[in-house]
């Protein structure tokens, strides 16, 4: 998604390289979308990937409603034959109903996308953001393959319902903004149309507030010998999900990727654990519109 100029300004020539240093590392799981920079993103991901395809795992998703909640809904059929074109791909591994719409049954959504992978134009069914309910509820219209929600140590919602729902039925878990849209990684937010700068987290006083907690992850970093990005996605690999993280740059990558060698021992996840408690973070974790999309923050048990 940060390379299509979300998170600050990204470089199409500079993306391409950091994708294919990712296959050359051995990553083979890519997560794009029909929303990222408004079909940009699916079309660098298909320019980095043509002959190099083999062996790697690309997932999309759609929305609905993308011109809003008066326009009329595009049909996932369509959004699957769009993104296949931009891709130019002619299978994509998995797609997501990238959120659920408020006024279509997720058991429609989900059956359409069940008879695209019947007939071959994708591999796997996913949803993303949906409730417990809505995961029940799709997995019983047709299997699911994937959920794709944030999770990371400051947004632990999952952890009530939502993950032991998917993990009941064996619905695999994609854990998305995993370093905290960055805040986790100790990221600064420079460029003026950074979308983050209309994100409650990151106004001053929820980093001011969020911020005294970033410094445990920094001592359990110096501790291990790693830094606060790796310790981060060392917790959420230790959970037994996937995490995608997203970056422009090649020695983020490279860094992020060691994470899978560091062993989180339980000592420290715990304290991470009481650093981060479930639901304490300052800030919502989108603006007001986005937020009604996205299931409603739970209440620990
Ligand atoms: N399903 C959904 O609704 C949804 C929503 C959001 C995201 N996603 C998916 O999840 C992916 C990742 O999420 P995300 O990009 O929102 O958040 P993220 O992975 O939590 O964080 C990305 C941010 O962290 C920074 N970063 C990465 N590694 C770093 C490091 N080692 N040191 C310092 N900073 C580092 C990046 O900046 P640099 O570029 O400078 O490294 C970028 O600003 C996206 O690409 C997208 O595919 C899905």
């Amino acid at each position: 998604m940060g390379l299509s100029s979300v998170y600050g300004r990204a470089e199409d020539e500079a993306s391409i390289k950091t994708l294919h240093r990712a296959i050359d590392l051995g990553i083979t799981f890519f997560d794009t979308a029909t929303g990222y920079g408004s079909g940009h993103n699916e079309a660098l991901l298909g320019r980095a990937l043509r002959d190099r395809r083999d062996g790697l795992v690309v997932a999309s998703k759609f929305i609905h409603r993308p011109h809003g909640s008066d326009a009329p809904p595009i049909r996932a059929r369509d959004a699957v034959e769009a993104s296949l074109k931009r891709l130019g791909l002619d299978h994509i591994d998995l797609y997501y109903l990238h959120r659920v719409d408020p006024s279509i049954p997720i058991e429609e959504s989900v059956g359409e996308l069940g008879r695209l992978q019947g007939e071959g134009k994708i591999g796997g069914v996913g949803v993303s953001e949906a409730s417990a309910d809505g995961l029940r509820r799709a997995h019983g219209v047709h299997p699911l393959t994937a959920l794709q929600s944030e999770y990371s140590l400051w947004t632990r919602d999952v952890e009530v319902e939502i993950l032991p729902t998917a993990r009941e039925l064996g619905i695999g878990f994609v854990a998305y903004s995993p370093l905290g849209r960055g805040f986790l990684a100790g990221s600064q937010v420079v460029d003026a149309d950074d979308r983050r700068h209309v994100h409650p987290r990151f106004k001053p006083e929820a980093v001011a507030a969020n911020g005294r907690r970033r410094e445990v992850i920094a001592a359990v970093a110096q501790r291990l010998g790693a830094t606060t990005a790796q310790v981060s996605l060392a917790w959420v690999l230790s959970k037994g999900v996937v995490p995608i993280p997203g970056t422009r740059h090649i020695a983020h990558l490279e860094a992020n990727w060691a994470a899978n060698d560091l062993a989180l021992d339980a000592a420290s996840a715990a304290e991470l654990e009481a650093a981060f408690p479930l639901g304490s973070t300052v800030g919502e974790r989108y603006p007001a519109e986005q937020l009604k999309l996205v299931p409603a923050q739970p209440v620990a048990a």
